[in-house]
């Protein structure tokens, strides 16, 4: 009888604790989402479109954007991750420079917006105000990589006309004009370092026109030659900490403080590789290493989220799809981090430094020569 008493007591003991546990797990994820629903996020990099050219030659009506299931992204999911707002990339590969980059690079564009303007869920914005007003997902155009220009201002400015917001100023090659990152990869203009002249004015022409420079994929002088030209803040579009993960596509520490000056953002990337530097284990702990240490570094002002689904083959564990972005907040509140610190990383920050690219453009005027 004794023990039976005591055994019962046991039992409410653990199921109490097993409660209380439960529940503290339940209101993180509660919190998560409820910040979520107040700041849904603005992601800066996601390559759906590319996967739409190569599952379906970009013929929309062959697919259902609600529910394709062989992609990273789909609306359902994109609703479920609380997005607000999504930069879609326009890449086309380093193969094609010099070539019909300029046409794919249109192509592109075009498939953006015909998926954005056939589903009802998505709009089509070109504006900070457009962001802060859509109550759909609101999408948004980046070029990923400068040879989609075919160093030529003038198709710069075109793409801007298109509703293009932002450029990366490499990707995997270099430009005639800029650096990349990658070494060994592709042969293009190995003899180029940093940004030359040329490159300078591309960087001065984004700040006249309004259109973030994403310093994504560059090199390490690209970086730091176009932190100390813009006249306007920059982006990283998906990159992470290079103090964390020592990858070529990572932002070393120096670099993190320049950003903090300039008052830009880098948007943290969810490519495991690039997390994790070949470890075995990737999982939201791994993400998380990264986002406090830039907060350390640069603070957590110097934030946002470039998720780049669709654009790498894995993901952390847990961190799939794009459904999943909770789950990096839920682990964020975790650590300390405050509801106020993690509505500038979903989308605050965004904002301001999208309003400012806007405040700089056209305070300097057309050069009428400008080629
Ligand atoms: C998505 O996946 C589920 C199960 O994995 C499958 O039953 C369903 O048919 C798929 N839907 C589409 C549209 O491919
Ligand atoms: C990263 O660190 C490893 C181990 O210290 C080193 O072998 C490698 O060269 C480093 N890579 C870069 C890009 O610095
Ligand atoms: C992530 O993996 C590490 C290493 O295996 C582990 O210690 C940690 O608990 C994991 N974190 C989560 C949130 O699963
Ligand atoms: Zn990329």
């Amino acid at each position: 009888m004794e023990m039976k008493r005591n055994t019962t007591k046991l039992l409410w003991l653990l199921m109490f604790f097993d409660i209380v546990s439960f529940s503290y797990e339940k209101s993180m994820r509660e919190r998560a989402i409820e910040l979520m629903q107040d700041a849904r996020l603005i992601d800066g990099h996601n390559d759906f479109a590319l996967r739409l050219r190569i599952l379906y030659q970009n013929m929309l009506s062959r697919v259902n954007l609600r529910e394709l299931n062989m992609t990273h992204t789909n609306l359902a999911k994109l609703q479920a991750g609380y997005v607000g707002a999504q930069f879609w990339s326009v890449y086309v590969l380093c193969s094609a420079q010099n070539k019909d980059a300029v046409r794919l690079t249109l192509e592109q564009i075009d498939v953006v917006k015909r998926m954005c303007n056939s589903y009802e869920e998505l709009e089509l914005v070109t504006t900070s105000q457009g962001i802060s007003d859509s109550i759909r997902i609101a999408c948004l155009i980046g070029i990923e990589g400068g040879h989609s220009i075919d160093s030529s201002l003038a198709t710069l400015r075109m793409y801007y006309d298109l509703g293009v917001r932002y450029m990366t100023l490499t990707h995997t090659c270099n430009t005639p004009w800029s650096e990349s990152s990658s070494k060994g990869i592709h042969n293009f203009y190995p003899s180029v370092t940093g940004l030359t002249a040329f490159g300078q004015e591309v960087v001065k022409e984004m700040n006249r026109l309004g259109m973030l420079i994403d310093l994504s994929h560059t090199s390490y002088f690209t970086a730091k030659a176009a932190l100390s030209i813009s006249k306007a803040p920059v982006i990283f579009s998906h990159s992470s900490a290079f103090s964390i993960c020592n990858h070529s596509r990572n932002v070393p520490d120096d670099i993190l403080q320049q950003l903090k000056k300039n008052k830009g953002i880098i948007m943290v990337t969810f490519n495991a590789d690039v997390l994790a530097c070949g470890r075995k284990v990737v999982n939201v702990s791994t993400l998380a290493d990264h986002f406090d240490h830039i907060k350390k570094i640069a603070g957590s002002e110097s934030i946002g989220i470039g998720g780049d689904y669709d654009g790498v083959k894995r993901f952390p564990e847990g961190l799939e799809d794009v459904s999943k972005y909770p789950t990096l907040i839920e682990e964020l509140l975790r650590r300390g981090w405050t509801g106020t610190e993690l509505k500038g990383v979903l989308r605050e920050n965004f904002l301001r430094v999208f309003r400012e690219v806007e405040n700089v453009r056209l305070k300097t005027k057309l050069n009428l020569d400008s080629y």
